[in-house]
This record gives C-alpha cells, structure tokens and sequence, in this order.
C-alpha cells in the first residue's frame, strides 16, 4: 500500500506546487487581466498565491540564494537522472530547497552527493558520493554537518547505535522512504525498529502492551516515546532523565509523594511492570501473587486467618485487600488496604 502510497501521494503535492508556483507567475497577469474576483476553487488558487506572490516579492532584490527551480533541485543532474530529480520536490530536502524554509543551508544534490562536475562529465559512479557506499562515519559526519544543530541528535556519537556501525541510513532513505513522515526505511516506526529488535515485535500482541493500536494498525505510542533512537544520556537509550521520570512523563498521577510509600514504587516501577507487553495484567512482571512474594516471603501462612488459601489465587490476589499497592494517603493506609 505504501509504495502506492508514495506515488499516489506524490503527485497531487507536486502538481499543487507547481501550479502554485504557475500561479504565482499569473498573479500579476490575473490582476491586471480580470478586475472581477475569481471564485470556487480558483479563488482558493488566487488567494494562497498571492500570499507566495507577496512571500516571494521580497526576492526581487539581490539574493544570494538561487531562484530558478532548475538549480534548487539540481538541473546539473536532471538530464540523466530526471526521476530522481522531478521527486526530489516532494521530499524533506528538495521542499524545503524550494520553499525556502528549512532555517539553515538549503541542501542540493551535491550537499549529500558532493561536487558532481566531474561525473557529469564521465558518468562514472566512481566520480560520485552515494551514500549507501560509504563509509557509516561518513555519511553520519554528512547528514550531520546541518542536523547536529538539533538537540535531539546532539548524544548520535558512541550511542548504542552508533557503536554498531549503524549510520542515518540505516533508518532513514532520501530518495525511497516508505514513511509518510520522516523519511524512514519503513512504513511505520514500529516497524523500523522491530525489524532489528524481533523480539519487542510480540509486545504488540499481548494482554497488555504499551504498543497498542488502532483496528487499522495506526500506533497510538511509538518507540520513540520513550526512546531516543539518535541516542541519550541515558542507558538503553531512554529520554527520561531517570527511571521513574520516564514513567511519569504520562503517569503524572504516580509523581505525588504519598503518606504512606511502598518503597519499590518509589525506587522502580519496572521492579513490578515490564516496559512493552505482558501476557499478565497491568503490564505486570508476573502474576500478582507471585510478583509480591519475591519481596514478601510467605505470606500465605501468615494471611490464612485474614483471607485463607485464596488469598493468592482470587481474582485479584493481593489486591483485593492491598488496593493502594503504589501507596496510601489514608491514615490508616499503612498495609495499603485503603
Ligand atoms: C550525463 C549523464 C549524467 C549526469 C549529468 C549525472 N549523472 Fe549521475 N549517473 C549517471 C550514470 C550513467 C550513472 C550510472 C553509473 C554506473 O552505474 O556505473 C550515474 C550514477 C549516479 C549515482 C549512483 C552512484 C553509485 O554508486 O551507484 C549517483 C548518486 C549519481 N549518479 C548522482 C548524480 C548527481 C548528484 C548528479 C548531478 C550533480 C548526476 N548524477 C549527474 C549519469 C549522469
Ligand atoms: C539529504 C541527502 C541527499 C540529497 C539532498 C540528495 N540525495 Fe541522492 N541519495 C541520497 C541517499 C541517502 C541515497 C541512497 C538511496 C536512498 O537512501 O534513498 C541517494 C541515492 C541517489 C542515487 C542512486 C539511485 C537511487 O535512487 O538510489 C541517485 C542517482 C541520486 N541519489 C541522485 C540525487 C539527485 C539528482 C539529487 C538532487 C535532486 C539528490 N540525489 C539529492 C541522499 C541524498
Ligand atoms: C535507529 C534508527 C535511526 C537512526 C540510526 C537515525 N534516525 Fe533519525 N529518526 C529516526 C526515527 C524513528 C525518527 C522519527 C521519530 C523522532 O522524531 O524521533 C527520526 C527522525 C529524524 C529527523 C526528523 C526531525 C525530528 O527530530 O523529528 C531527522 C532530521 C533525523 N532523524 C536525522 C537523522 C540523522 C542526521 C541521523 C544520523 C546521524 C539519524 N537520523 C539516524 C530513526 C533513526
Ligand atoms: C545541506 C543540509 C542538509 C544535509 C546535508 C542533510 N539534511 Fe536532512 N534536512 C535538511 C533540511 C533543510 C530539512 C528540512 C527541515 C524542515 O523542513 O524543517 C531536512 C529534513 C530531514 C529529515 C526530516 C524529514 C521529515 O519528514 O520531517 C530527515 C529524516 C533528514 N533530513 C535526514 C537526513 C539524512 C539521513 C541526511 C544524510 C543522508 C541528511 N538529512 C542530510 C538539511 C540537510
Ligand atoms: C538496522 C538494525 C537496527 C534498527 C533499524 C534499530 N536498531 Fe536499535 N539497536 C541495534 C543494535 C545492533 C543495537 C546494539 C545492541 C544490541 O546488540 O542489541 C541496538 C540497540 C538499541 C537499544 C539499546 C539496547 C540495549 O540493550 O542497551 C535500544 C533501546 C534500541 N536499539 C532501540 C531502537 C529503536 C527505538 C529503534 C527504531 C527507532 C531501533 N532501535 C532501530 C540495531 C537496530
Ligand atoms: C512506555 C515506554 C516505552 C516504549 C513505548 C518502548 N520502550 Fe523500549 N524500553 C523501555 C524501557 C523503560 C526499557 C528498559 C527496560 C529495562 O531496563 O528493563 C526499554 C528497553 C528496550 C530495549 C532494550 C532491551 C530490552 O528488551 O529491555 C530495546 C531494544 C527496546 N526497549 C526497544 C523498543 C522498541 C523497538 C520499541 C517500539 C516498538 C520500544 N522499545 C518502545 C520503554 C519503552
Ligand atoms: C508516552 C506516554 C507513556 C509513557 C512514557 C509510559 N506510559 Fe504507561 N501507559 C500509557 C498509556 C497511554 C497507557 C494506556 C492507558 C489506558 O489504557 O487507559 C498506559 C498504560 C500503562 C499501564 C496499564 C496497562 C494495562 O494493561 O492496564 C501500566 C502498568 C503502565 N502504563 C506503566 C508504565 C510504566 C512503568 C512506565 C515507565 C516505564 C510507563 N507506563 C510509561 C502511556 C505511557
Ligand atoms: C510493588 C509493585 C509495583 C510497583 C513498583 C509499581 N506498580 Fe503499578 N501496578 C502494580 C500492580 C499490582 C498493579 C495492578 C493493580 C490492580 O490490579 O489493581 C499496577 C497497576 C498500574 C497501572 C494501571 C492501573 C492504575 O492504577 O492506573 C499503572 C498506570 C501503573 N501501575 C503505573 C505504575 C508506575 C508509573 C509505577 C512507578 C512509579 C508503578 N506502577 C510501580 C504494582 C506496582
Ligand atoms: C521489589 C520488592 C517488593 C515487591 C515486588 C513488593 N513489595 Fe511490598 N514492600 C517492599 C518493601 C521494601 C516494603 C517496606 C517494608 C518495611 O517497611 O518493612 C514493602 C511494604 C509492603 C507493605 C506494608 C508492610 C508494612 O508492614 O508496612 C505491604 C502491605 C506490601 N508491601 C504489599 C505488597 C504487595 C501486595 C505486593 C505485590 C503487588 C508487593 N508488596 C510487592 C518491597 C516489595
Ligand atoms: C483478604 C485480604 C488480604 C489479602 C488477599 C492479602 N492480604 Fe496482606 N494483609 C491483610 C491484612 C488485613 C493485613 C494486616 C493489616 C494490618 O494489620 O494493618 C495484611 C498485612 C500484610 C502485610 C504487612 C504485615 C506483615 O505480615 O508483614 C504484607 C506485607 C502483606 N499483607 C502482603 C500481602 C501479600 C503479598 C498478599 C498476596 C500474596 C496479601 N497480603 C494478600 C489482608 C490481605
């Protein structure tokens, strides 16, 4: 679907641009030509125009940035690579080359291809940067040299990531990406990382996950809510600042300190819960009862006159009675049974 996707996706966007950038030519003729305001869709045309056409009057003065699409997206390249070249517009890099937004250097071919002259002329591969052939570091200190103004990448170096060979590419495509967004090697992020990571892949089935999703596979969490793939301060690449800030992050209610603590809430949720799926509920380590007798050792014999035998096994084991178990306010919520 998504590589139809792309090339359906494509077009429309391409053809709204160039007839914007057809229209923004008009304008003047348009203005000049009918005094009687257009109307429908035209309207619409005339009046997002306008506004490129008054963005755009500004550039009448000198400007160091080249104007004519031919050498935004590379007309050097075009006359044997026009595919390429005619694509390029719908992607991040050759929309923002066009639109003129970005906010720092505008990249052409050559800034990831790197001086083309000498291949034009020979047509040898040998005479041309790709990066699918050069070396991770290479590529990384490429993409980098305008992507390591971003904080989210600043910690890339000596990550995880990193020090497996992995490069941008590993992840992301220019020319061929499968995401909507992103540029990612496939559709979704999900799928990206669990393409390497196969074993977080069942955390999508089970009773309980973190890594729910809509009827149409749409991912309501990513793994980029809690990790950070360009890599962190932190071990297993995580973004919260500690293990439990992670948590609270979307748990807020768990932040508050409480008149009662039970102290491995405080210490690490992930002594109780596991961080992608659990076949138990709750995203729970283990069934309830055996998750609490890790700590509390022999608890069934000192519990019979409160509960009997069932106390273990019955619907919510020990939570039937220690409802509070992340902690009490109550004062009497010592046991955390209210
Ligand atoms: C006159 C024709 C021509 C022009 C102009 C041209 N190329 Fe090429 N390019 C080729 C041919 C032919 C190949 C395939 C070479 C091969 O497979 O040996 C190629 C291959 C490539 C490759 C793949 C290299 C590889 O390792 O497989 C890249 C990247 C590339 N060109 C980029 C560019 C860029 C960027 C420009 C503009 C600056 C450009 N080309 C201009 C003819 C051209
Ligand atoms: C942001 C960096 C970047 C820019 C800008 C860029 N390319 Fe590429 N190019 C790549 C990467 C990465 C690949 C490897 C294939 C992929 O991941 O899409 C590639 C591959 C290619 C290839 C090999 C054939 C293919 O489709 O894989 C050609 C030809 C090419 N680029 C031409 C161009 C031309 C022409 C332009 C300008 C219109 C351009 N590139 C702009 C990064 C870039
Ligand atoms: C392990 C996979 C992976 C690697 C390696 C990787 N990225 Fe990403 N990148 C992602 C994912 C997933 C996203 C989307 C989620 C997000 O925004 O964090 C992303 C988003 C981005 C974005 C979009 C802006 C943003 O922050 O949302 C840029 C730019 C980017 N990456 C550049 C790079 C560069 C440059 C490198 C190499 C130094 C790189 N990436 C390496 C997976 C990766
Ligand atoms: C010459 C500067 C430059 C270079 C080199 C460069 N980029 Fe970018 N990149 C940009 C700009 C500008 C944008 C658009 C940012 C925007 O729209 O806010 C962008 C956007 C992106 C995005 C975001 C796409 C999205 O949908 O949000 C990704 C991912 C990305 N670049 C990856 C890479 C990778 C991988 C490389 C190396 C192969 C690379 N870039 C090389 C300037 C560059
Ligand atoms: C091309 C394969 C590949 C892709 C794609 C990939 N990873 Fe990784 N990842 C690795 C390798 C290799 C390591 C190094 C540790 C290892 O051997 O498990 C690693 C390490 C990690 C670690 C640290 C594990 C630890 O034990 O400390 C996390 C977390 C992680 N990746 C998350 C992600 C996320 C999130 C994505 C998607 C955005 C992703 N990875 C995409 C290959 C990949
Ligand atoms: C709710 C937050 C959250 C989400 C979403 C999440 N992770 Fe994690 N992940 C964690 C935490 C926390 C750890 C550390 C677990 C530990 O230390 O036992 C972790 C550990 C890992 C590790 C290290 C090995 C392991 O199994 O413990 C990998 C690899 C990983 N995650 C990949 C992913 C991938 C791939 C995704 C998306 C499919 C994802 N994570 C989504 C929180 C999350
Ligand atoms: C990016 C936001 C986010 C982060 C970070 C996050 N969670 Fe969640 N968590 C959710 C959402 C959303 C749900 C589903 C809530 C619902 O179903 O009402 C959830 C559900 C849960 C559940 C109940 C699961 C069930 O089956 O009922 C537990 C337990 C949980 N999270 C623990 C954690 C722990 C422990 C961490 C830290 C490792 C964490 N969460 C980090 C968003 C997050
Ligand atoms: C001592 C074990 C333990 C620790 C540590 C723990 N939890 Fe729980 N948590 C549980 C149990 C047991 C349940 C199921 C409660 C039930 O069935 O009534 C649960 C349920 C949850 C739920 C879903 C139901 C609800 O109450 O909203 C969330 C969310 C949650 N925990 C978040 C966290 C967070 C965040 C932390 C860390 C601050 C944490 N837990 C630490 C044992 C623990
Ligand atoms: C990682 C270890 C650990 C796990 C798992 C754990 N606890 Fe605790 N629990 C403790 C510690 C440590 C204390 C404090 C003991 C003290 O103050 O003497 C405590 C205290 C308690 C207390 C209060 C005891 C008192 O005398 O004040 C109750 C009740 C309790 N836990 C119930 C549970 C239940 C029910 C579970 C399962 C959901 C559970 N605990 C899981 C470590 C754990
Ligand atoms: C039928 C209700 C009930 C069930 C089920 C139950 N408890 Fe209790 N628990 C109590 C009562 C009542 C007390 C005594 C409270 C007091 O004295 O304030 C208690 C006290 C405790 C204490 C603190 C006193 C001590 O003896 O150290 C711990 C720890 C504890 N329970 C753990 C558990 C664990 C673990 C389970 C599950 C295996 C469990 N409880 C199941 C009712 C229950």
């Amino acid at each position: 679907m998504l590589q139809n996707g792309r090339g359906t996706d494509s077009f429309p966007r391409r053809n709204l641009l160039f007839s914007l950038l057809g229209a923004a030519a008009l304008v003047p003729l348009i203005a000049a030509a009918s005094p009687s305001p257009p109307s429908g869709d035209d309207q619409k045309v005339a009046v997002s125009s306008q506004t490129s056409a008054q963005a755009a009057a500004p550039a009448a003065e000198p400007t160091k940035r080249p104007r004519t699409a031919e050498q935004i997206v590379g007309g050097k390249c075009l006359q044997c690579h026009r595919k390429v070249v005619e694509e390029f517009v719908n992607e991040a890099h050759g929309n923002a080359a066009h639109s003129g937004t970005g906010g720092y250097d505008m990249s052409t071919c050559e800034s990831c291809h790197g001086p083309g002259d000498k291949h034009n002329d020979s047509t040898l591969k040998t005479d041309i940067l790709n990066p699918p052939s050069m070396a991770p570091a290479a590529v990384n200190k490429m993409c980098l040299t305008c992507h390591s103004k971003e904080h989210s990448r600043l910690s890339f170096a000596a990550s995880e990531h990193d020090r497996k060979g992995m490069s941008c590419i590993s992840c992301h495509s220019t020319h061929h990406a499968q995401s909507p967004v992103k540029e990612l090697q496939k559709t979704t992020e999900g799928e990206l990382c669990t393409s390497c990571h196969i074993d977080i892949r069942k955390a999508y089935y089970q009773r309980s996950t973190h890594l729910f999703r809509t009827d149409q596979k749409n991912e309501k969490m990513s793994c980029s809510s809690c990790h950070n793939p360009h890599g962190s301060e932190r071990e297993r690449l995580l973004v919260g600042v500690s293990s439990n800030s992670e948590c609270y992050s979307c748990h807020a209610e768990r932040r508050a300190p409480m008149l009662w603590e039970h102290p491995p809430v405080r210490e690490n949720c992930l002594n109780c819960h596991v961080a992608h799926g659990s076949n138990n509920l709750s995203l729970m380590k283990a069934r309830a009862s055996q998750l609490c007798q890790t700590c509390h050792m022999h608890m069934l014999w000192r519990h019979q006159t409160a509960g009997g035998f069932d106390v273990v096994s019955y619907n919510r084991g020990c939570m039937n009675c220690h409802q509070q178990i992340h902690g009490s306010n109550h004062p009497s919520g010592k046991t955390f049974l209210h």
